[in-house]
C-alpha cells in the first residue's frame, strides 16, 4: 500500500504554507513514472521569507541562541526518538519517492540513527581554547555558530543527507533553509514536521521545495545567507562556488561525487571481494557518489573473477522496490534513466565487452539490468565519466605501482578501495592514492564517526566525524589586557 503523504508545502517559521505564486510541481514514483502528489513551488520570494525567518531565528536575544548548548543536544536526540518511532513509514516514503529498494531504505533509517546521536551529542562540547599570547594579556577563542546556512541536498539519498547536514548545522546553533532535489521533496518535509514535534523552534528550520536554478540560486546568492554545504553534480558544484563570492562570502561544504577506483589484488579472497565489488557498485542502482565505478582486477584472477562478478550481476533480483525481497529497483526519472543508458551505448561503441545487462527492464518505470562491462580502458567514456548508475566497468592490471597511477589519473578523489591479503599492499596504496576515503577489505561503510568528503573536484570540505561542526563555526579571538597592579 501506498504511504500516505502528509506534507507538500513549504516549511517555515514550523508552519505550512503555499508558494507565493501558487505554483506545485509534480513528484513521482519511479516505480511506473506515476505522479505521487503535487508539492509546492518555492521561487525566489519564497526563499527570501524562509531567509528572513532563518535571520529572525538567529538574532542574538532568539530562544534558539539563548538556549543552553546541552538542551539543543537534548532536542536532537529527541529528533533521533521520532525517526526512529517513524522508521517504517520514512523508509516507505523514501522508497516511493526514489525508487530505493525497501530493505535498503530501512538498512539506511538505521545508519542515519546513530548519525544523529553522535552528531546531536556534540552540542555541547563546542569547545575553546586558552591561548599563552604574548604580553600581560588573557587570551582565549569562542567557537560561534557561523548564521544561517542554506542547505541543498540531491535526490538519491535524501533521507541521510538532510539528516546528515541539517543536524550539524542544528549541534552547532545555526539556523537552516533546506532546498531538497525536485525529484525527492517528500522526506526532508516529513523530517521538518518530527524537528518541529521535537522542540526545534520556529523559524530554526525551513524547508523550501524546487528547483535548482530558482530556488537553489536564490539561496546559494542570498546575502543573508552565511554557508551552504551542498551534496550533487560537480558542474552545479562549481557553480556554487562562484555564486558563494557574488554578494557575500559565503563558506560553502560540497561532496560532488566521484570515479571510484576499487583494486582487487592477485591475493584478494574473492568469496570476499567479489560480492563487495558488486555491493560497492550496484546498491542504489549505483546512484552513490562513491560507487566503485572502476573496478581494477590483476591479472593472474581476471577472467576468474570477470566470470564471478556476471554470475554475481545475474543474481541480483529486479522488482518494485515497494517489495522487501526486491535487491535492484529504478533509477530515480527518466532522465537518469536515459543518461545511463547513454553511457553504457557508448561504453559497446568504444570497444568495452558488455558482459551482462545493459538494457532497460520493460517499459514502465525506469528500470536497468545490473551491467557488467570487461575489457575495459582508461581512456573510454566509461571509465572517465561519473555513470550514476547500475554499471560495473572491469579493467586489468599488472602491478600496484601502474594501478596507483591509473587510479588517480582521474580529477575526482571522493573515495577508493583495495582488496588484499598483504599488509604492505594494503598500506601502500591507502598512503598512495587520491581519495577522502579509502576501505580495505571492505567497500562503501560509512560511518558518523569517521569524516566523510572528497580530495580534488570531488568536493570541499569534511562532514561527519569529530570536527562536523567545523564548517559550521567561527573561530572567535578575544584578547583581554591584563592590569599590571594585583
Ligand atoms: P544537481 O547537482 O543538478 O542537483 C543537486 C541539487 O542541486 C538539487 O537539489 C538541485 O535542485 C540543486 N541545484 C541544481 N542546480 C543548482 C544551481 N544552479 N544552484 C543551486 N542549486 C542547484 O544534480 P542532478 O542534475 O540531479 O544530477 C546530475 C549528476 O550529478 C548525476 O548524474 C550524478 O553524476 C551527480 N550527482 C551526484 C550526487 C552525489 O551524491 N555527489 C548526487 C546527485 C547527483
Ligand atoms: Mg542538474
Amino acid at each position: 500500500m501506498a504511504p500516505q503523504i502528509k506534507y507538500t508545502k513549504i516549511f517555515v517559521d514550523n508552519e505550512w504554507v503555499d508558494s507565493k505564486s501558487g505554483k506545485t510541481f509534480e513528484t513521482y514514483n519511479p516505480h511506473d513514472g506515476s505522479v505521487i502528489a503535487k508539492v509546492a513551488e518555492g521561487d525566489k520570494v519564497d526563499i527570501d521569507v524562509a531567509v528572513r525567518a532563518a535571520h529572525r531565528a538567529f538574532h542574538r536575544n532568539s530562544e534558539w541562541r539563548l538556549m543552553d548548548a546541552s538542551e539543543r543536544g537534548r532536542i536532537l536526540q529527541k529528533f533521533a526518538d521520532l525517526v526512529e518511532r517513524d522508521a517504517k513509514y520514512l523508509a516507505e516514503l523514501e522508497s516511493f519517492n526514489n525508487g530505493t529498494v525497501l530493505s535498503f531504505s530501512h538498512s539506511m533509517i538505521a545508519m542515519v540513527l546513530p548519525v544523529i546521536r553522535y552528531i546531536g551529542s556534540l552540542s555541547d562540547k563546542i569547545q575553546g581554547d586558552t591561548v599563552p599570547a604574548d604580553g600581560e594579556v588573557f587570551s582565549y577563542t569562542l567557537k560561534q555558530p557561523v548564521g544561517v546556512c542554506g542547505l541543498i541536498l540531491p535526490w538519491n539519498a535524501p533521507i541521510a543527507m538532510f539528516i546528515n547536514k541539517v543536524t550539524s548545522a542544528l549541534a552547532a546553533g545555526c539556523t537552516v533553509v533546506v532546498k531538497p532535489a525536485e525529484q525527492t521533496p517528500l522526506t526532508a518535509l516529513a523530517l521538518a514536521a518530527l524537528l518541529a514535534e521535537a522542540g526545534v523552534p520556529k523559524g530554526v528550520v525551513n524547508v523550501v521545495p524546487g528547483f535548482g536554478k530558482t530556488a537553489g540560486a536564490a539561496l546559494t546568492h542570498h546575502p543573508d545567507v552565511a554557508k551552504i554545504s551542498f551534496t550533487g553534480s560537480v558542474v552545479v558544484g562549481k557553480e556554487i562556488q562562484q555564486a558563494a563570492g557574488v554578494n557575500n562570502l559565503k563558506r560553502i561544504t560540497l561532496e560532488l561525487g566521484g570515479k571510484s577506483p576499487l583494486i582487487i589484488m592477485n591475493d584478494a579472497d574473492l568469496t570476499v571481494a567479489v560480492p563487495y565489488a558488486a555491493l560497492g557498485v550496484f546498491t542504489m542502482q549505483g546512484q552513490v557518489c562513491i560507487a566503485a565505478s572502476r573496478l581494477y582486477v590483476q591479472s593472474d584472477i581476471y577472467d576468474k573473477f570477470v566470470e564471478a562478478a556476471v554470475k554475481h550481476a545475474r543474481s541480483i533480483k529486479i522488482g518494485n522496490p515497494a517489495d522487501p525481497t526486491t535487491q535492484h529497483g529504478p533509477q530515480v526519472d527518466e532522465t537518469m534513466m536515459k543518461k545511463v543508458l547513454g553511457y553504457i551505448e557508448k561504453g559497446k561503441l568504444e570497444g568495452a565487452k558488455l558482459m551482462t545487462g545493459g538494457k532497460r527492464v520493460g517499459h514502465e518505470g525506469y528500470y536497468i539490468e545490473p551491467t557488467v562491462f570487461a575489457d575495459v580502458k582508461d581512456d573510454m567514456t566509461i571509465a572517465k565519466e561519473e555513470i550514476f548508475g547500475p554499471v560495473q566497468s572491469i579493467l586489468k592490471f599488472d602491478t600496484l605501482e601502474e594501478v596507483l597511477e591509473r587510479a588517480n589519473s582521474t580529477s575526482y578523489g571522493l573515495s577508493a578501495g583495495i582488496f588484499t591479503t598483504n599488509l604492505n599492499t594494503a598500506l601502500q596504496f591507502t598512503k598512495h592514492v587520491e581519495a577522502g576515503t579509502v576501505w580495505v577489505n571492505n567497500y562503501l561503510k560509512i560511518d558518523p564517526h569517521v569524516p566523510f568528503g572528497g580530495f580534488k573536484d570531488s568536493g570541499l570540505g569534511r562532514e561527519y566525524g569529530l570536527y562536523c561542526l567545523d564548517p559550521y563555526l567561527e573561530v572567535k579571538t578575544v584578547i583581554v589586557a591584563l592590569s599590571k597592579k594585583l
